[in-house]
């Protein structure tokens, strides 16, 4: 936060942090019997609940002067108007475009960025249909049972996560894999549980340089040759990009090429051609349900009061977290097997964007940007990581995510599921005193001086925060909306922090520094003078250890 104007706004903040230190979220629901009704929003089947957190409605308030004190509604009507919101590579950020369903124009650089949008849509979409019938067919004439997305970052999270998410709603006759990792094993791996002769190649990468992509799409087209000819290369390869004279370079046909625009993020482009395997495995019109979902969140973003504005609310706690009370870290842990990568997807889009130390005036922040996201499913967390979350040093805000009905699995199951996600936020919140514990253990019969030694074992602290999302269902368009919620909770944090959530510098030193390695981990005469010490000392005994 380098905003000259929030001064203050950030010392109302403090000064209310320091008077809030000893209030707890159960003081909160004591003290207010409305706490719950005013403290969750409803959008159509989705509910937001963000009572259990260590926030009144002063803190609201105040945070809400915070994100108007840096002129925050300004800035999303930049964002939507199509300005250059992206700075440091001077771009619009319209992912929006492409969830956008009725084709009012959307205007970037001067020019409304609709006709093609949907244009390129139909395309991709009429693609994965002729697939998903069986039209389309590989060189020896059979009809396409397994799909590989070949991408990475946003080339890959987005739809891998999203076909998990949906796999009830994939075609039974398709079998969607996803080939991200330069290590060959990702590649060799997914050779052996397809058949070549039907297999489509999706090669997706925004810009068609990624060493990954690049470096496995080249494999899987010489394991195409070697087994079907170079003839079948043009039946078995399509690919979505932003680079239409790179694709056209590696020899994919016109007619499978699917563009996109560099307006797009990386990690905001599962919308586009980059959901191509996804809406092959869906089809369009589930596909077109989870751009809805999209829209209706745009929607709502767009339009909705600050104060129950869900991607409003969701950054301005994570903000009062991450900033006033110095939690480092944020859970996402979904009561939902199937959504199983969301909180991986959910790292590229967050701390890609957010994982930044300077702001856009190019100085250094003084305050905190994003948190570590991470996660697993519920109820497997419980057994891993929660022990921390109870009775750990750190304090871990944590979303849980539950639908209240499950798809396709057993619904006695889903009862323990959801009483399990309840439970979890019940007892983050509650804890557990000393005075409960020892009548708990003296009820069970256990002497005093064994009650003395275990009982501080016992005691949860509580008055850990969270909030919890409630769904109907798992479908496409909740998914939709669920992903677009999080995209958009990341712009307000960004608006608020100063900083640019569309570049991705940080990615760059590795990669130079990799391709300069490169050579020398392949030749084991090369000199490694020039390396620093550490360096230098694993790739000799890296060599030992290959025996070169
Ligand atoms: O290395 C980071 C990154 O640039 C991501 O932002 C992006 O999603 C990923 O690499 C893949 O890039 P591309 O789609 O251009 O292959």
């Amino acid at each position: 936060m380098d905003h000259p104007e929030l001064s203050e706004a950030l010392y109302a903040l403090e000064a209310h942090h320091a008077d809030s230190r000893d209030v707890t979220i159960a003081d909160l629901f004591a003290r207010d019997p409305r706490r719950f009704a005013d403290f969750h929003v409803v959008l159509d089947d989705l509910l937001f609940d963000f009572s259990k957190h260590r926030i009144d409605r002063t803190t609201f308030k105040l945070l809400i002067d915070l994100a108007r004190a840096v002129k925050f509604e300004a800035r999303r009507a930049a964002l939507f108007a199509g300005a250059i919101v992206n700075e440091t590579e001077g771009r619009p950020a319209l992912h929006m475009a492409l969830r956008n369903m009725s084709g009012t124009p959307i205007v970037a650089n001067g020019i409304d960025v609709m006709p093609e949008v949907l244009a390129e849509r139909r395309k991709m979409l009429a693609f994965a249909e002729s697939v998903r019938s069986g039209a389309l067919k590989g060189a020896s004439g059979e009809s396409f049972a397994h799909i590989v997305n070949i991408g990475i970052g946003g080339s890959d999270l987005g739809p891998a996560m999203a076909a998990r998410a949906l796999s009830p709603f994939v075609a039974s006759h398709f079998d969607l894999h996803f080939v991200a990792n330069v290590d060959g094993a990702d590649l060799a791996d997914t050779l052996k549980r397809i058949d070549l002769q039907r297999t489509l190649f999706i090669v997706s990468s925004k810009t068609f340089t990624t060493l990954e992509t690049m470096t496995n799409a080249q494999a899987a087209r010489q394991a195409v040759i070697d087994a079907l000819g170079e003839a079948a290369v043009a039946n078995h390869f399509c690919a979505v990009s932003t680079a239409a004279k790179e694709v056209a370079a590696f020899g994919i046909r016109d007619d499978r090429r699917f563009l996109f625009w560099d307006w797009v993020g990386g990690r905001y482009s599962l919308w586009s051609s980059i959901g191509l395997s996804l809406a092959i495995g869906i089809g369009a019109q589930n596909f077109e349900d989870f751009l809805h979902g999209g829209e209706d969140i745009d929607k709502h973003f767009a339009t909705a009061p600050l104060a129950a504005n869900i991607p409003v609310l969701m950054a301005l706690i994570e903000i009062w977290y991450r900033d006033f009370w110095d939690y480092a870290a944020q859970a996402v842990i979904p009561y939902d097997q199937r959504l199983a990568r969301f909180p991986a997807y959910l790292q590229q889009l967050e701390m890609e964007s957010n994982g930044k130390s300077v702001s856009l005036a190019g100085k250094m922040l003084e305050t905190p940007t994003g948190p570590v996201i991470f996660g697993e499913p519920g109820t497997n967390a419980q057994h891993a990581f929660f022990q921390l979350f109870h009775q750990g040093t750190e304090i871990v805000p944590v979303d849980f995510l539950i639908a209240a009905t499950p798809i396709a699995s057993d619904p006695k199951q889903h009862h323990l599921l959801v009483a399990n996600c309840l439970a979890q936020s019940e007892a983050l919140m509650k804890g557990r005193t000393q005075a409960e514990v020892e009548a708990k253990l003296k009820a069970q019969g256990l002497a005093d001086d064994a009650i003395a030694v275990l009982a501080p074992h016992k005691v949860f602290p509580g008055n850990r925060p969270s909030s919890t999302f409630l769904y109907q269902s798992l479908t496409p368009r909740m998914l939709g909306r669920l992903v677009a919620l999080y995209e958009h909770k990341v712009f307000v944090q960004s608006v608020i922090w100063n900083i640019d959530p569309f570049d991705q510098w940080g990615v760059e030193l590795g990669k130079e520094l990799a391709l300069r390695l490169a050579p020398l981990v392949a030749d084991p005469q090369a000199s490694t003078v020039a390396l620093d010490g550490s360096t230098a000392g694993l790739l000799a005994h890296l060599r030992g250890l290959r025996g070169t």
